[in-house]
């Protein structure tokens, strides 16, 4: 079901946001390719990925860095600790389109 996240000339400015669509917490990230939304629980430990840090459609969890693709949810790396690497689940994502300069996510 398509719902309302965020104004897309905000969402521009900030280049990413957290927002909540149906009692989910979402990151949702403007580059420069389209607009990509994932569930803003890590699916390691569930810290907000909205702190982390975004690169080459990536984001990488600040707790203990596992590197999640934003298209596609999948992990790029697990989790670590030094080099000890955990087991870290794939991160749903989901679908974004802009109507009106208003930005709305399947949920
Ligand atoms: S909570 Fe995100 S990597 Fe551990």
């Amino acid at each position: 079901m398509k719902h309302y996240a965020i104004d897309f000339d905000q969402l521009k400015d900030l280049g990413k946001a957290r927002v909540v669509v149906d009692q989910k917490p979402l990151l949702i990230v403007h580059l420069e390719d389209g607009i990509y939304a994932i569930n803003d629980r890590c699916p390691h430990l569930g810290a907000s990925l909205v702190k982390g840090t975004i690169e080459d459609h990536t984001v990488t969890c600040k707790s203990h860095k596992a590197k999640i693709d934003l298209k596609t949810g999948e992990i790029i790396d697990r989790a670590h600790i030094a080099f000890i690497k955990m087991p870290t689940k794939q991160a749903k994502t989901y679908a974004c389109k802009v109507e009106n300069g208003k930005v709305y996510v399947e949920v």
